[in-house]
């Protein structure tokens, strides 16, 4: 088995990630080095329209030949990290372009939002559900306001089937006491679903390898780590997620 990472920065001179293909390829070696096999790239997709939708397959086909030139054995999928401000403005023909799985169980990436996690947000997860895309929400430990509190707004979403991901970062403390609790409690309590990188190469280089044992440092079983950091990318790259078809609860205020 080897890693699979489902939110990285890697397209050159796109956002704040890796700054040219040089560093993308640098940082590719690294992956490659580390185990880490397969990954989505997920520039940012908001309202600075750096980037949209219809460009991220051929970046993306771009960089995966600079990688195959060199052999590394890393395979790369077109995506994004959705902003809460542009998701609800993309039609579905541009949400396919950022999705992942196969068809019939596509999701979507989404940011939470610093500045809390609140009943518009998970509004905006439930309606892409309800538009037939599973939603994997990125980084909720970052999010103000407290995790408890963020978790139980996010309920409503979560019911029908939305997941959790973590950063590596967020375990290894680069974003504070706060953030590194917020993240340890989510795997303790099980409401984590995969780790990811998150990595902004030039910056942020550690791979979702390392959140391998940062796993095991936060109290999780290796059999755990091994299904956050592996099985359970694999299985949403491969099989998908579809969001449940259940009659949806009610939005916390
Ligand atoms: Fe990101």
């Amino acid at each position: 088995m080897s890693y699979v990472d489902l939110h990285l920065h890697l397209l050159p001179g796109i956002d704040d990630g890796a700054r040219d293909v040089d560093e993308a390829l640098a940082y590719a070696r690294r992956m490659a080095t580390e185990g880490v096999r397969e990954a989505a790239v997920t520039p940012h997709i908001c309202n600075d329209r750096r980037i949209e939708p219809g460009e991220v397959a051929g970046l993306t086909a771009q960089l995966q030949g600079a990688i195959d030139a060199e052999g590394l054995g890393v395979r790369l999928h077109p995506g994004g990290e959705l902003h809460p401000r542009r998701a609800g403005h993309l039609g579905d023909d541009e949400l396919e372009l950022l999705a992942q799985g196969p068809a019939g169980r596509r999701w979507l990436l989404l940011e939470a939002p610093f500045a809390g996690i609140d009943g518009d947000f998970t509004e905006l997860a439930r309606d892409l559900q309800r538009r037939g895309f599973g939603v994997v929400v990125a980084h909720p430990e970052r999010a103000a306001g407290g995790i408890e509190e963020g978790m139980a707004r996010l309920a409503p979403a979560l019911e029908l089937g939305a997941v959790i991901q973590v950063n590596v970062c967020s375990l290894l403390g680069n974003h504070g006491l706060y953030v590194q609790e917020a993240a340890v409690a989510l795997l303790r309590s099980g409401s984590a679903h995969l780790l990811a990188s998150d990595a902004h190469p030039g910056s942020r280089e550690h791979t979702v390898r390392l959140g391998f044992d940062l796993a095991l440092g936060a109290g999780a079983s290796s059999v755990q780590a091994w299904r956050l950091t592996q099985v359970h990318p694999r299985f949403l790259l491969r099989r998908g997620l579809r969001p449940s078809t259940s009659a949806p609860a009610r939005v916390a205020a």
